[in-house]
C-alpha cells in the first residue's frame, strides 16, 4: 500500500515530463543484483514456452516464466510488470529481467564443474553523441513498455569486427595491487591468474528503431551507435534506429580463483552454450521498467556522473527520481523469491 502511494506520486509528477526535454549529458544509475531467483533452461525470450539448449541464471521481478508464444510483448511487460518482488536493488519500478549463461571448469579428465558467481551488476549510463549539440542525445527516450533485446551471440566462437562482437568483452581482476590486464574479447585465463575472478561483461544495443519492442533475432529492432566501434559508450544513432535510450551495460563476476589456470598451458573454462573462446557470451533483457519514472531519472541533473555524490552510480538514493525506490544501494538485503515454482524439468507444454 505504502509502495503503491510512492509510486503514484511520482508518476504524477514524473508524467509531466516532456520526453523530448533535453537531458542531462551524463547519466548514471546502476542496478545491482545479489542473488538469482530462477536457474535453469527456461529463456522466455528466445525460446517462448520452451527450454533453451543452455543453462544460465535470471534475475529481476519474480514474476519470470517460461512464457508461451502467443503472449503479446505487452502482455508479458503487464505481467512482469505485476511482480511482487525483484532480487534487484531498485524496486517497484524496476522488475525487469536480465540474464546470462553459466561458467563451468572443465578438468583435464573432460568432466566439469560449475563456476560460482557472484550477483549481477547492471548499468544505465550513456555518454550521449559524438560532439557538440549531440552530446544533449537528441531524440533520448526512456525504455518504452514492452522492450526486450539480446546482446552477443551464443554461436559466435571467435571474435568479428562487428559492434555486437565487440560489445563483449571480459577484465581478468588478477590482484587489486597488481596491473590488471586490458580487458580483451575472448577468455584471458590461460596466461593469467584472476585471483579476484573473472569479470564478463557485454553491452545492449542503445539504438532503438522507434517501432518494435521485438524482432525475430531479438536484435534488428536495435542497432549500435555509429561510431561504437571507436568509443563503446558515444556515437550517433544511425537514421534506421533514431531513438537513443540508455546504455545498459551487464556485468557478471565469476570466481574462477577457485580453480587452477593461468599456467599458459590451456585454456580451462566453458560457457553453458558449449563456447570455449568466450566469444559466445551474452545477455538477455526483458524491460519492466516504468519508463515515466526514468525518463525523470535521465533529466534530472543530479543522476550523473558529474554530480561526486552518485559515487559512479552505486548511490542511487541520491538521484532523486529513483530515490524512493532505494532500499539499500547494493541491493544486499534484498530478498525475493520465484512467485512460483518452475524447476529445470518443468513439463512447459
Ligand atoms: C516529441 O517528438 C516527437 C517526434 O519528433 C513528436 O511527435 C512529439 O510531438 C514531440 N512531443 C512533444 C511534447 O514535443
Ligand atoms: C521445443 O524445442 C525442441 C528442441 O529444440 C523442439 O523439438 C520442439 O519442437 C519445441 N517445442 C515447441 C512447442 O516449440
Ligand atoms: C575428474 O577430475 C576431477 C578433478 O581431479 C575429479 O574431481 C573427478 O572426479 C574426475 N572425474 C572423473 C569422471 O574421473
Ligand atoms: C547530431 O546528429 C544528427 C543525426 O545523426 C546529425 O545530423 C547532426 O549533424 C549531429 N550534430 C552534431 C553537432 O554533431
Ligand atoms: C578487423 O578489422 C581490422 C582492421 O580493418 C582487420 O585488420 C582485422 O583483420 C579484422 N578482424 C576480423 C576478425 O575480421
Ligand atoms: C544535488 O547534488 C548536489 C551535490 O552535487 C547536492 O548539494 C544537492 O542537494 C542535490 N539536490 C537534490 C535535489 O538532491
Amino acid at each position: 500500500m505504502m509502495r503503491g502511494l510512492i509510486l503514484a506520486a511520482v508518476l504524477a509528477v514524473a508524467l509531466g515530463t516532456d520526453y523530448n526535454a533535453t537531458y542531462n549529458a551524463s547519466p548514471i544509475w546502476k542496478v545491482f543484483c545479489p542473488n538469482y531467483i530462477y536457474h535453469g533452461r527456461v529463456d522466455s525470450l528466445v525460446n517462448p514456452g520452451n527450454y533453451s539448449g543452455h543453462i544460465h541464471k535470471v534475475f529481476g521481478g519474480n514474476h519470470f516464466s517460461a512464457s508461451k508464444q502467443e503472449r503479446s510483448f505487452m502482455q508479458v511487460y503487464g505481467i512482469t510488470r505485476r511482480s511482487t518482488c525483484t532480487s534487484c536493488s531498485l524496486r517497484e519500478v524496476d522488475n525487469s529481467n536480465y540474464w546470462t549463461s553459466d561458467l563451468y571448469y572443465q578438468w583435464p579428465n573432460g568432466s566439469l564443474s560449475l563456476v560460482p558467481n557472484s550477483g549481477l551488476t547492471v548499468y544505465y549510463l550513456s555518454r550521449g553523441g559524438s560532439t557538440g549539440a549531440n552530446r544533449t542525445n537528441p531524440n533520448w527516450q526512456p525504455i518504452p513498455r514492452g522492450l526486450r533485446m539480446l546482446a552477443g551471440n551464443t554461436l559466435r566462437r571467435a571474435p568479428d569486427n562487428s559492434s555486437d562482437s565487440k560489445a563483449v568483452s571480459y577484465y581478468c581482476l588478477t590482484d587489486y595491487n597488481v596491473q590488471a590486464p586490458l580487458e580483451q574479447q575472448t577468455f584471458p585465463t590461460k596466461d593469467n591468474f584472476c585471483k579476484n575472478g573473472l569479470r564478463a561483461q557485454v553491452w545492449f544495443p542503445m539504438c532503438w528503431n522507434g517501432k518494435d519492442l521485438d524482432s525475430a533475432d531479438h536484435k534488428s529492432h536495435m542497432h549500435y551507435p555509429l561510431n561504437y566501434d571507436n568509443n563503446p559508450q558515444g556515437g550517433d544513432c544511425p537514421n534506421s534506429h533514431p531513438v537513443r535510450i540508455p546504455g545498459i551495460f551487464v556485468e557478471h563476476i565469476y570466481s574462477v580463483d577457485q580453480f587452477p589456470h593461468g599456467d599458459g598451458t590451456r585454456q580451462p573454462f566453458v560457457w553453458s552454450n558449449g563456447d570455449q573462446n568466450g566469444n559466445g557470451f551474452h545477455a538477455d533483457f526483458v524491460s519492466a521498467w516504468v519508463p515515466e519514472v526514468m525518463a525523470a531519472a535521465i533529466a534530472h541533473p543530479n543522476c550523473s556522473n558529474d554530480n561526486p555524490l552518485m559515487a559512479f552510480g552505486n548511490r542511487v538514493d541520491q538521484c532523486p527520481p529513483l530515490a524512493p525506490f532505494v532500499k539499500d544501494n547494493y541491493g544486499s538485503n534484498v530478498d525475493c523469491q520465484l512467485s512460483h515454482l518452475m524447476p529445470t524439468t518443468e513439463n512447459l507444454g
